[in-house]
């Protein structure tokens, strides 16, 4: 079973407040996704192998460690997905980016593929699977399984804010995904939106509601 990470920091805590405010603007609410996705990438990141490099400083040589070229792949599920790329880009800058388009249908909410591009050596990377919301758990696991049948194999996913309910759903269809999530909350309500949750994270992003 995928191991689930709720990170406790003070700093994505009090961001994650922040972006559930109904009245925070969506200039606000995309800078702080942004930020919150760079302090996130820098726990996702804490088991990168790491090698022994020598190295001279203006002192002397020496032998320090440096990530050990390990390839990673961003996936952002659109639209949402995508105000989470930048932030991780800025730590991890030479990921490369690939793209899963999915939207939730409004009635059955399952979930539909409108769009899919990967990079095209995806088994060879640690792949990172990113979308602000998991709620009934459908698009992040339907995004996994064509990112698995184009080859990719060792996949994490990292969200803002989970419910219990879709936490169950991807573990169960994903057994080998570690999930990363800033809050777990608390339900879904009747149409499927996670309680306290953000409400739409794409139109809170692009303004569209
Ligand atoms: C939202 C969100 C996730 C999905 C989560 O996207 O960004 O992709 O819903 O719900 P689920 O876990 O029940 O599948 P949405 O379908 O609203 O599309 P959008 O990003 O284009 O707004
Ligand atoms: N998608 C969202 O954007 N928000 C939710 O609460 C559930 C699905």
């Amino acid at each position: 079973m995928g191991k689930v990470y709720v990170f406790d920091h003070p700093l994505i805590q009090h961001k994650t407040a922040m972006i559930r405010k109904v009245d925070t603007s969506v200039k606000d609410f995309r800078d702080l996704v942004k930020e919150i996705s760079m302090l996130m990438a820098y726990e996702v990141t804490r088991n990168l192998p790491l090698e022994d490099v020598d190295i001279e400083t203006p002192v002397c040589k020496t032998k320090v460690k440096m990530l050990k070229g390990e390839d990673l792949a961003i996936v952002p599920i659109l639209r949402a997905g995508l105000g989470m790329v930048d932030g991780m880009l800025a730590l991890i800058p030479n990921a490369k980016v690939g793209h899963v388009g999915l939207y939730r249908d409004p009635e059955s909410h399952q979930p539909v593929e409108y769009y899919c591009k990967l990079p095209s050596d995806i088994e060879n990377r640690q792949v990172i699977v990113v979308d602000p919301m998991l709620a009934t758990g459908g698009s992040a696991s339907a995004a996994i399984d064509f990112i698995k049948a184009r080859g990719g194999k060792n996949i994490h996913f990292m969200c803002l804010i989970a419910a219990p309910e879709g936490i169950e759903v991807l573990q169960k269809s994903h057994p080998d995904v570690d999930i990363f999530i800033a809050s777990k909350d608390s339900h879904l309500n009747e149409h499927a939106y996670i309680v306290p949750g953000l409400g739409d994270a794409g139109d809170r992003l692009y303004g569209t509601k």
